[in-house]
């Protein structure tokens, strides 16, 4: 068997190139444009200290380092850039179905490298991972990636043989399903109690009451066929715990935790509920300014209770960070 740099470099040579990129599977576009979606998210690509953060939170969890990275579903290379600056192995494999977002990241990062690792970019579908050597990767990051894929069992088993042991797959930004089922059951308050304050709520407010609805039962539902759909699922971290366990990885979740909390000087300033809504309801389902100023200001009592439980600990849960070690001697 080849040394592991090498077989890298072997499996990497053995790629066909397509348009400047490697080619794993076949390019796919993004359901929504892609050069709007940072402004439709309201952020701006990249966040130099999510990539910081991830690379610290491995070292800080003693995971192995030293083989090369890969970054599934990069998008506008929100994680990628830290990732690219301080991941300290020798390759960093950046990936996404979309052609586009490929090119808006690789924009950002001059090549061959900016840190420790060399770049390479590739169109690859998360359906594809069984394809990859095994035992070849030391990270596997993701960020808000997860949700989009159709199916997780298979996915997680792909990811677990493709790592090596003590690498680790780490996920952000995932939609936890209890805290969803939360947002979705305090927005049930909206319209009675703007009703009760005297607003007459417009037709496409009703509208937006109704999508938002309709999309967390959607997302929770197991029972539909999803494969159209751009996201697809939510999560329970007790579940994904017993996933990893079948595939041989050990789960460590950080509530409502982002890879940015643990960049240093690692002051963790976990964001409320109350925050993780009305940015949802803003940003996530494009409510309106004014149906929003109306939201903030009448939903104060219910948004009020739910800090109050939480005044001096993390919750509920909305979404977090989860770490799946590869255990070295799997059960
Ligand atoms: C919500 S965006 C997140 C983008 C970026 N990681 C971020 O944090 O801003 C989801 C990303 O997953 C990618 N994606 C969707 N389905 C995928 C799949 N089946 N395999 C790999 N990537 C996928 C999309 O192209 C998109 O870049």
């Amino acid at each position: 068997m080849p040394p592991a740099a090498e077989s890298f470099n072997q499996w990497l040579d053995s790629l066909p190139q397509w348009r400047g990129m490697l080619r794993i599977s076949p390019e796919r576009p993004y359901a929504h444009a892609e050069d709007q979606y940072d402004s439709q998210y309201g952020i701006s690509a990249p966040d130099p200290e999510e990539g910081q953060g991830l690379c610290a939170l491995l070292e800080q969890q003693g995971i192995d380092t030293t083989g090369p990275a890969l970054e599934i579903g990069c998008g506008t290379g929100r994680l990628t850039f830290g990732i690219a600056h301080h991941y300290p192995g020798s390759d960093f494999v950046i990936t996404d179905p979309s052609p586009t977002f490929l090119r808006l990241t690789s924009s950002q990062l001059p090549p061959p490298r900016v840190g420790p690792a060399k770049l390479h970019y590739a169109l690859l579908n998360a359906d594809d991972l069984g394809e990859l050597p095994a035992g070849m990767f030391s990270l596997i990051a993701m960020r808000s990636t997860l949700h989009h894929i159709l199916h997780v069992e298979e996915f997680i088993a792909a990811c677990a043989r493709t790592l090596r042991p003590n690498g680790a797959i780490a996920l952000g930004a995932e939609p936890v399903e209890s805290g969803y089922l939360l947002m979705a059951a305090v927005s049930q308050s909206i319209a009675p109690t703007l009703q009760a304050a005297g607003v007459t709520l417009r037709p496409e407010w009703e509208r937006q009451l109704q999508a938002f609805t309709e999309t967390i039962k959607f997302y929770c539902r197991r029972d539909l066929v999803k494969n159209n759909a751009e996201d697809k699922h939510l999560f329970s971290p007790t579940e994904l715990g017993d996933l990893g366990e079948r595939h041989g990885l050990r789960l460590r979740y950080f509530t409502n935790a982002t890879f940015s909390d643990f960049a240093p000087p690692h002051a963790p300033d976990w964001e409320g509920f109350s925050t993780f809504f009305l940015n949802y309801l803003e940003f996530c389902m494009q409510f309106d300014a004014e149906f929003m100023a109306l939201i903030r200001t009448h939903l104060r009592t219910q948004l009020k209770f739910i800090e109050e439980c939480h005044r001096s600990h993390v919750g509920p849960a909305v979404t977090g960070v989860f770490v799946f070690r590869k255990q070295s001697d799997p059960a």
